[in-house]
């Protein structure tokens, strides 16, 4: 695959569809090859129709070697709305009966730190490391209308650039605490998917696309893995300014 290649969709259904069957195909491939995937999903309103497509074209055999990772989660129980391994459980993992042994949740109940901390050990732990970081196979990320990702906020964007694998943050409208993974993480990973969509991130599409504007303030702009693909998954209207 080439290092960067951009896709655009007529609307989300059909981005959601064409990726699930990407993703089928990728996780069908590394079966027979005997290759354990490990995968950190992202949460928000993006991800919701990726995860019913996913359910609609996978079977749990597909996920049999595929250990699953958060990018970010907020620091509530897991049965709260906003949290995103709630929603990942409701949406897909419960869906699809995927084994609980391979999926490795942050805990937002427990104090961040803590658990950034932990969460940090967890994957310095099960994934292969490459200069103090853990390597994924796939990171799926998000991307709000601010040009945050993962949970870093631009108004903390210092994070993207922190010694350690995870680090808490902080929503800056909310102040909700956060737990996310850093820019080493996300840079080391073999592939990385953006998902866009929605008319209200087409100007910081734009910005990014072609370094302008305030481009160098949005975290979104740092993702760029340094061995590994990076691919944006985008609908008609986040590409519209392209
Ligand atoms: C989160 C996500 C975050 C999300 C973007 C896009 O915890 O909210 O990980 O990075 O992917 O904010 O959210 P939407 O898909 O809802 O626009």
């Amino acid at each position: 695959m080439e290092r960067k290649r951009n896709y655009i969709y007529p609307d989300l259904d059909t981005l959601a569809a064409a990726f699930a069957c990407e993703f089928a195909n990728q996780v069908r491939e590394q079966l027979e090859e005997k290759n354990h995937m490990h995968i950190a999903l992202s949460g928000g309103s993006t991800a919701l129709p990726l995860f019913r497509q996913l359910v609609e074209q996978t079977t749990a055999d597909d996920w049999s070697n595929v250990s699953l990772y958060w990018v970010d989660e907020r620091c509530v129980p897991s049965d709260h709305p906003d949290s995103n391994y709630g929603m990942a459980k409701e949406t897909l993992l419960e869906p699809l009966g995927l084994a609980q042994e391979r999926i490795h949740r942050i805990m937002g109940e427990v104090d961040p730190s803590l658990e950034a901390n932990r969460y940090g050990g967890e994957l310095l732990k099960y994934l292969p490391n490459e200069n103090g970081f853990p390597v994924f196979d796939w990171i799926w990320l998000g991307m709000g209308a601010d040009g945050h990702t993962a949970s870093i906020f631009p108004q903390q964007i210092e994070l993207w650039t922190a010694g350690s694998p995870c680090v808490v943050s902080h929503h800056p409208d909310t102040s909700q605490p956060r737990i996310t993974l850093t820019g080493g993480v996300i840079n080391g990973a073999k592939r990385v998917s953006f998902f866009a969509s929605g008319k209200e991130k087409a100007p910081v599409i734009k910005e990014i696309f072609g370094k302008e504007g305030r481009y160098m303030e949005y975290p979104a702009f740092y993702v760029n893995p340094g061995s590994g693909d990076l691919e944006w998954y985008l609908d008609q209207d986040a590409a519209n300014l392209l």
